[in-house]
């Protein structure tokens, strides 16, 4: 495989597998392939901060994203940055969004349904918040409708260092950020995002109801396992997860973001491993100098 800028494949057998590491580094020293940055680049459409966003990679996307995907699966979906994505690009006829948690596929459903409603519920939010109000927001049914879907939007908005947290029984539980005023929300801007998602199926499963999906573009973005942060309502496990991945990837191209290493997914030989450098604010959860991983069961194409 070519690599952009005459880029080396560092090919390292570990177990009898083969994990090809793309990058400019020399043999031997880290690999880099890819950073994302705040404010640098093209910036996703976002919705909501949230924890692990992916709306700095579209520059990622962009290129290792083939552009005959069939229909493309964004299955551990959060803020929709994958999905957003993939309906300015692809058509949003041809993406399904799906999370397991109602709250966020409640936030989603309604913006696709209902941006007018949803924003007149952020205004009326809007117009009261303060630290007492966003308490009693936060205790008040998220599920309910667009009702539901404005507190959560509201909540979301305005969540300490827009870190979006669960606790296991679906009960937001982040405190609200502090001295700041509660952010403006664009109508326009809502409605030209519902617009661009209008067609998308929006689901709200469990990821393994998933596994007999073929001829497809899968994306999988789990809470990174082998770090329970609580960040989300549950942890998925990596002996499901890789079974998971066992089971769709030779009937899919599959995309899979995660921050451990790769051998700890124990994924089949033959992936392609990208380091992707991350030096953005802790809003997004991760912290300047940290990294991640993107590894692909296809040619990518890269360069
Ligand atoms: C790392 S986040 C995804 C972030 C997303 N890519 C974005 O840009 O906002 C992982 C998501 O997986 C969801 N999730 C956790 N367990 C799940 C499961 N068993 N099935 C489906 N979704 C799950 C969480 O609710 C969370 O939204």
């Amino acid at each position: 495989m070519a690599c952009a800028g005459g880029a080396p494949v560092l090919n390292r057998v570990r177990d009898g597998r083969t994990i090809n590491y793309i990058g400019r580094a020399a043999a031997g020293a880290a690999v880099e392939q890819f950073t994302v940055r705040n404010g640098i680049g093209r910036g996703g459409p976002k919705l909501i901060p949230y924890i692990g966003c992916k709306s700095g990679f579209m520059h990622i996307f962009d290129q290792l994203v083939p552009d005959d995907p069939g229909r493309i699966y964004d299955i551990f979906g959060g803020g929709g940055s994958f999905a957003f994505y993939a309906c300015g690009r692809f058509g949003a006829k041809k993406v399904v969004y799906n999370d397991h948690n109602p709250v966020v596929a409640n936030l989603v459903r309604t913006l696709q349904r209902d941006p007018g409603g949803l924003h007149a519920e952020y205004q009326k939010h809007y117009s009261k918040s303060s630290p007492e109000y966003y308490l009693g927001v936060r205790d008040k049914d998220l599920l309910d409708g667009t009702r539901g879907a404005g507190r959560f939007f509201y909540l979301a908005k305005n969540a300490f260092s827009g870190k979006i947290r669960f606790n296991t029984k679906n009960k937001f539980n982040s405190p609200m950020r502090k001295g700041a005023r509660c952010p403006r929300v664009d109508a326009d801007a809502l409605r030209s995002l519902a617009s661009s998602i209008s067609g998308m199926e929006i689901t709200c499963r469990d990821f393994a109801e998933y596994d007999d999906i073929s001829g497809s573009f899968v994306y999988l973005d789990p809470p990174y396992m082998n770090n329970p942060n609580g960040h989300y309502n549950a942890v998925v496990g990596l002996d499901e997860f890789s079974r998971f991945v066992q089971k769709i990837e030779g009937r899919n191209r599959v995309m899979i973001s995660e921050q451990n290493d790769p051998d700890s997914l124990r994924l089949s030989p033959g992936y392609t491993i990208f380091k992707v450098s991350l030096r953005r604010s802790l809003q997004y959860f991760t912290q300047n100098g940290s990294s991640e991983i993107i590894a692909v069961n296809y040619d990518a194409g890269h360069g």
